[in-house]
């Protein structure tokens, strides 16, 4: 027996059913994403990624099912995209989810602004904050950006880097990235990939979907398979190569046609 206390994971679906009508798109889910792992999330258009990233964002509640959230159960009547967030779940969504014409140190703060004892936003402690959150969180060098540049001016790396960073500032418990690199340059496509690791690095959970399995390889710690709205499987990284992933996915693929 040791003493430890015992480590909640960072999010926990139990038997979660979501229909659309007589779409049947998640089919019993039960998927668990522990403190400070990355898991890839991994199913062809239409599997139920996206669906299963609303539910826990809080954009819809499921059809049934239980989540928890640090082990505190999530009341789906309450539950929204502000409860989600206060209660640590943060998602970036591509480019469009900041404000094109604010200054980046405004961006940090939307709908969480640092006020004085009257109400009034404490500028300087806002900036200051964003500084610390570019240079350390995310590790944000030079290039002539400051907490004042436009975010107009960030390349679409850099703008996911900064709400990544601006998740974790928040103590987010898990980070959610559904098709983060879409549409970006291979540098920037680095970048991003950069900035998953320091999620990792600051001791947090990140739910990472992508079509490139090179990007899912590197990044996750385990993969989630998903086809069809049901989990068919979860390996550990150190479990599978890239090839023997690709192979497995091929395969899968393959056995299910045969059977049609
Ligand atoms: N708002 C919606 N209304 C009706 N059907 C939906 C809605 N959102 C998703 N679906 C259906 O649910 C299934 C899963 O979709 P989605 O979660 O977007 O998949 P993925 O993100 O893996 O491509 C698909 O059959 C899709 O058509
Ligand atoms: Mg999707």
């Amino acid at each position: 027996m040791s003493g430890e206390p015992v480590q909640q994971p960072a999010v926990q679906m139990v038997n979660i059913e979501k229909y659309f009508g007589l779409v049947n798109a998640l089919k019993d889910i039960n998927l668990t994403v522990g403190k400070n792992e990355i898991v890839g999330l991994i199913g062809d258009n239409g599997a139920g990624k996206s669906t299963l990233v609303k539910i826990l964002t809080g954009v819809f509640p499921p059809s049934s099912g239980q989540m928890f959230i640090a082990g505190n159960p999530v009341d789906f009547h309450t539950y929204s995209v502000q409860r989600a967030h206060d209660m640590g779940i943060e998602t970036v969504y591509q480019d469009k989810s900041l404000g094109e014409k604010q200054a980046l140190w405004r961006n940090f703060f939307v709908g969480r602004e640092v006020t004085y004892p009257f109400g009034f936003i404490n500028v300087n402690k806002e900036k200051e904050i964003a500084n610390e959150i570019m240079i350390n969180t995310i590790g944000f060098r030079g290039k002539g950006i400051t907490v004042d540049s436009k975010v107009s001016k960030l390349s679409g790396g850099e703008r996911q880097g900064v709400a990544i960073g601006r998740a974790m500032h928040f103590d987010a418990e898990l980070i959610i990235l559904d098709e983060p690199t879409v549409a970006l340059s291979l540098k920037e496509v680095r970048k991003v990939l950069n900035f998953v690791h320091q999620i990792k690095e600051g001791g947090k959970a990140c739910i990472y979907i992508s079509h490139d399995m090179q990007d899912v390889y590197e990044i996750s710690d385990r993969f989630i398979i998903i086809d069809r709205g049901e989990i068919v499987s979860s390996i550990e990284k150190k479990d599978i190569s890239l090839s023997a992933l690709d192979a497995f996915l091929l395969d899968y693929a393959h056995g299910l046609k045969d059977r049609e």
